[in-house]
């Protein structure tokens, strides 16, 4: 379970508060989609969440575990892919795997199975041996999301994943998505994508100018604005276009 209580962070002291008294409980084995328009909070809360930044005030919890106060053990459970992953880019897609998997302490015989695994399934076994410099940047979008699922990972944290994948890719990752949640864990990932959140997501939070306008369910959502497609309930939630 993730749990934001009261969370507030602000860059700058003449402007609005990037994330605004956010709370907010998320439960296991479910996915939760974090919409909401450019600027509106999600990767602000998203870097807080995986300890990336400290809130101003609030506190978010995972797991019962507070994250600034237990961060290691946090860390040890988490999966997470950035809006801009980096890498060392002189380095191997390999090399980088092997990385990660002896930063979560996997033996040789788990990491050389799940990276068997994952880079088939993402069809990146031809290219784990060149340099990340030379991939293209849907094949460092899906080496970062292998990354994150190397250790079976709690909670798999993804800030816009699906930028940059082709479809078959975006399909693979939601039915991998699926699979995690369904074992019992948690996915918590942002997206611009609608059709997205419609297909795949158990519950949904929209965020617009850092304060939570909705969480429930796409059906709940519908339900409460009457008539519209998602698209136009989203638009109108977030002000994009008048009421
Ligand atoms: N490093 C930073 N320094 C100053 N302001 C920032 C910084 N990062 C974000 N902001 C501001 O905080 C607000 C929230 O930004 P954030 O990146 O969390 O939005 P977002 O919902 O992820 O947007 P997008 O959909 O474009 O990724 C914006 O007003 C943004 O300008
Ligand atoms: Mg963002």
């Amino acid at each position: 379970m993730i749990e934001f209580r009261q969370v507030s962070k602000c860059y700058d002291p003449n402007k609005p508060n990037a994330v605004d008294s956010l709370s907010l409980t998320i439960e296991s084995a479910q996915i939760f989609g974090f919409l909401g328009p450019n600027g509106a909070g999600k990767s602000t809360t998203i870097k807080m969440l995986v300890g990336m930044l400290f809130p101003d005030s609030g506190s978010i919890f995972v797991e019962g575990k507070e994250v600034g106060k237990d961060s290691l053990a946090i860390k040890r459970i988490i999966g997470y892919v950035g809006d801009e992953p980096l890498f060392y880019e002189k380095m191997t897609g390999l090399r980088h795997l092997n990385f990660i998997a002896d930063m979560y302490e996997l033996s040789q015989e788990n990491r050389k199975e799940r990276i068997g695994e994952l880079s088939a399934m993402f069809e990146m076994d031809h290219a784990l041996d060149d340099e990340i410099s030379s991939y293209s940047h849907g094949m460092k979008q899906k080496l970062g999301i292998m990354a994150a699922l190397m250790h079976e990972s709690r909670l798999l944290i993804l800030d816009e994943p699906m930028v940059g994948l082709d479809p078959k890719a975006a399909f693979l990752l939601k039915k991998t998505m699926r699979a995690h949640a369904d074992k019992g864990n948690t996915v918590f990932f942002s997206t611009h994508g609608m059709e997205v959140a419609q297909d795949v997501c158990d519950r949904i939070g929209i965020i617009g100018k850092g304060s939570l306008l909705f969480e429930g369910t796409v059906q709940e959502l519908s339900e409460k604005r009457g008539k519209g497609n998602l698209e136009q309930l989203f638009l109108e939630l977030t002000e994009e276009v008048p009421l």
